[in-house]
């Protein structure tokens, strides 16, 4: 790891006494080990504000003005860290990728409008990894101010029909009814949220259902309207003669055809996360995706008191997401004692024993003593109302996982667009 704090304080001191600063602003990360990275933009699972006391300690033997920044993503808690004299400024960067007019928002009391940052690190710090420009999963907007100006008033008010209310269904009802139209959701589900219901279910991961509070509260300001309990029919649309209709019916768990499944105990991650699988104390996560849910699901097993085997389809967990909330899971997989499996395709399985292969051999490898597997591999697109309404001459729009599964950035990318084009 990176140095520790006393090092740390004695340090600023010595350079406070030498009168070398202006300011000293206090970060948790460095670049000099994986660890340390970590806490250069940490992620979802470390707290709040955390470095608020590593600022306090510098603070306290100097006499400089002292800057924190670190997970510090709303008002409130700059107002509690500056209040509480931990710090003098607070930075805030994500915060302001996120939204952009937070200060704003701020300044005028309207507090409840800010979209606060989840440190999901996908768009932002994620893309900047990978050589594109920086956005926000849930403001696309952000790093596309010249394609995205504004959204411009429709000419001709029109009656639009969202359905399906994750994320992408979501962003497409908040922005077409920004634009003038008589927008309705509707959602299948008691409550909208879509995959993202789940997805905060996984350990460490509660932040990221703020995507849909922050989403609804938009949609709602905007005056979209918003019907849950209703699962939406070919002829429900017809019968509602909107002027156009955007899909965003998402998607389901792949489950491919296993050989020997019929001979042992297989679950998907959903029923996991449901609580609706009697998952046995011996367990094979395979995972197809290399993404959060593997990852997620063998901490959720492995916490339960579970033995979790994690056999992926790459060159390591997590190898598609962004490196510091990979890097910082892996430790902790690490320390349940989960055993990861790199390059391993999942081939068959029967009543104790998963059969793998190698993905660059072929070779195949057995997994003894497994008494569940876990499939993660992947969703499928949930195209029934596009089949069932094409002919129809009905306007419709694809958004996000019904149009291919992916992830939550490219369904509220695509909610945006689709709001725009309607
Ligand atoms: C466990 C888990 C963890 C994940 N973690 C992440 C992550 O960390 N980051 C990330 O970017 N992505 C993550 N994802 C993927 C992400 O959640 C999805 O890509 C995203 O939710 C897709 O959004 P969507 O709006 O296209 O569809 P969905 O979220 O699937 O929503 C579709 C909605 O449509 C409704 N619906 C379907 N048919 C009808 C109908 N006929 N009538 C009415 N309603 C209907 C469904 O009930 C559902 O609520 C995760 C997924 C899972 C399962
Ligand atoms: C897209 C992006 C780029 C960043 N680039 C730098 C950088 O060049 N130098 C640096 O010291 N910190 C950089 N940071 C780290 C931030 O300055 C900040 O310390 C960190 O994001 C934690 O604060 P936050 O929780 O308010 O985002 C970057 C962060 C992001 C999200
Ligand atoms: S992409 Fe995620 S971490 Fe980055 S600014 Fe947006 S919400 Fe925050």
């Amino acid at each position: 790891m990176g140095m520790k704090l006393p090092d740390v304080v004695a340090i600023c001191a010595a350079l406070d006494a030498k009168n070398c600063f202006d300011y000293y602003n206090i970060i948790a990360g460095s670049s000099t080990t994986l660890g340390a990275a970590i806490h250069i933009v940490p992620p979802m699972a470390i707290k709040n504000g955390y470095v608020a006391p590593f600022a306090a300690a510098v603070r306290a033997k100097i006499t400089k003005p002292v800057l924190v920044a670190g997970r510090i993503n709303q008002p409130q808690i700059a107002e509690d860290v500056l209040a509480s004299g931990q710090a003098d400024i607070v930075g805030m960067t994500r915060a302001m990728i996120a939204d952009p007019k937070m200060p704003t928002k701020a300044r005028e009391g309207r507090a409840e409008d800010i979209r606060a940052c989840i440190a999901c690190n996908q768009a932002c710090i994620g893309h900047m990894h990978l050589g594109y420009p920086i956005s926000c999963i849930q403001h696309p907007e952000t790093g596309r101010e010249l394609r995205y100006p504004d959204k411009p008033k429709a000419e001709t008010p029109r009656k639009i029909m969202v359905v399906g209310g994750g994320p992408g269904g979501l962003k497409a009802a908040a922005v077409a009814a920004e634009r003038g139209h008589d927008v309705t959701l509707y959602e299948r589900g008691k409550q909208v949220g879509g995959q993202v219901l789940l997805a905060q279910l996984l350990p460490g991961r509660t932040e990221f259902g703020g995507l849909i509070t922050n989403l609804t509260h938009e949609a709602k300001r905007l005056d979209a309207k918003i019907v849950t309990n209703t699962d939406v029919t070919a002829d429900f649309i017809k019968a509602q003669k909107p002027d156009a209709v955007i899909l965003a019916t998402g998607a389901t768990p792949r489950m491919p055809e296993i050989l020997g499944a019929e001979d042992a105990h297989v679950v998907n991650t959903w029923q996991v996360l449901r609580g609706e699988a009697n998952v046995g104390g011996s367990v094979l996560v395979a995972d197809w995706r290399c993404d959060w849910i593997g990852l997620g699901i063998a901490e959720k097993l492995a916490r339960d008191g579970r033995r979790v085997r994690l056999a992926v389809n790459g060159y390591m967990a997590g190898q598609n997401i962004q490196a510091y909330v990979r890097d910082h899971w892996l430790g902790i997989l690490h320390g349940l004692g989960v055993q990861i499996i790199p390059m391993a395709r999942l081939a068959g399985v029967d009543a104790n024993t998963v059969y793998l292969e190698h993905v660059s051999t072929d070779a195949p490898f057995e997994v003894p003593e497994v008494e569940t597997l876990v499939t993660s591999l992947g969703h499928d697109s949930d195209h029934a109302l596009e089949d069932a309404l094409s002919g129809s001459g009905i306007e419709l729009h694809l958004v996000g996982d019904c149009a291919s599964p992916r992830t939550a950035e490219e369904a509220v990318l695509e909610g945006l667009q689709a709001g725009l084009k309607v």
